[in-house]
């Protein structure tokens, strides 16, 4: 019988996920496989809603954000009913493994999955978040940085003409490995994540000694997370006497045509994906570490949080004097 390997985009949509879903399907047909894409992530495996990915449907996609197979936050498959209906119909369809395109909660959700389904389950890790533990890059990320800084070096032209500061709100509800990516390649005067407990005393200390040695614009990064970035900004113009303006970069950080580098991270990673299911090794999450293609178990991703690297922020710092 034909080996059926199924593929999910899930959770938030990340630039480069179709080029994984191209060589995913490219890479397993070549090998003998059928190929089902499911659709709107986790929703597609409970409703059984899946179509056949053919070397040929998959063409002329390498170049495009977002995800053919639509992808959706599904809180039925936060359920054990959800999660049982699911591997009913990977059982139902005879897939032998699946590749699940997506960042952690996607892995959380795959992690219980394999303990009701025989399939083979295989992440690639792809969110413009960047914090999936295992792989010090995913799918996206280099897109979305890439999106943010073109946003932010306009913003930039405007604060200095005006010389006002720019507090810019970046993406990133819990983790700050964009902002502060983003933050160092823009030169931010400051940049705010939620891993670091915010100082606003220093924040405005930084903002006034700027202006005082003749720098009267600046730019703050924020990831969203860090919280109310109207409030921060406002906060900013009362304590120092900067013109302040927020500026909030928002979803188009997760759209456009994926970079070089998000596409050649999504080929690379299918390629292991498909890899270990060929090898009948399932419950892995591919990842890039230390510039080599990796796998580690599914459980350590979802045990472990990718620690961000304040080395950055430091350096971000000391580069904005
Ligand atoms: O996918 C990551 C992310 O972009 C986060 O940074 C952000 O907080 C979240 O998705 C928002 O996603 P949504 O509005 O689709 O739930």
């Amino acid at each position: 019988m034909v080996k059926t390997i199924g593929v999910v985009t899930s959770g938030g949509d990340a630039p480069g996920m179709n080029a994984a879903i191209r060589a995913v399907t490219r890479l397993a047909s070549a090998l003998g496989f059928r190929v089902l894409g499911f659709e709107r992530g986790w929703e597609g495996l409970i409703n059984n809603l899946f179509r056949l990915l053919t070397p040929r449907s998959v063409g002329g996609i390498i170049q495009l954000g977002g995800t053919i197979l639509l992808t959706s936050r599904c809180p039925e498959f936060k359920t054990w009913e959800g999660i049982r209906k699911a591997a009913d119909n990977l059982a139902a369809d005879n897939v032998d493994g699946l590749v699940v395109i997506g960042g952690e909660g996607s892995f959380r959700g795959a992690l219980e999955l394999s303990r009701e389904t025989g399939a083979l389950i295989v992440g690639v890790p792809a969110t413009i978040d960047n914090d999936v533990y295992g792989s010090d890059e995913t799918i996206g990320f280099d897109t979305a940085v890439n999106t943010a800084v073109a946003e932010i070096d306009k913003i930039r032209d405007t604060a200095i003409s005006h010389e006002r500061v720019f507090v810019v709100e970046v993406m990133g509800r819990r983790r700050g490995f964009l902002a502060a990516t983003v933050g160092l390649t823009v030169g931010a005067e400051v940049i705010l994540v939620p891993e670091v407990s915010i100082d606003m005393e220093e924040v405005f200390r930084t903002v006034k000694e700027n202006a005082a040695k003749g720098k009267r614009s600046g730019i703050i990064v924020a990831a969203e997370g860090v919280g109310d970035t109207r409030r921060i900004a406002e906060e900013i113009e009362a304590k120092t006497g900067a013109e302040v303006r927020l500026s909030i970069v928002g979803y188009a950080q997760r759209g456009g045509s994926p970079t070089a580098r998000s596409r050649l991270l999504a080929s690379l990673f299918a390629e292991e994906a498909v890899q270990l299911i060929m090898q009948g090794v399932g419950n892995r999450v591919v990842g890039l570490q230390k510039g080599l293609i990796t796998n580690i178990s599914l459980e350590e991703t979802c045990k472990n949080q990718k620690t961000l690297d304040t080395r950055l922020l430091k350096l971000a710092k000391t580069l904005a004097t």
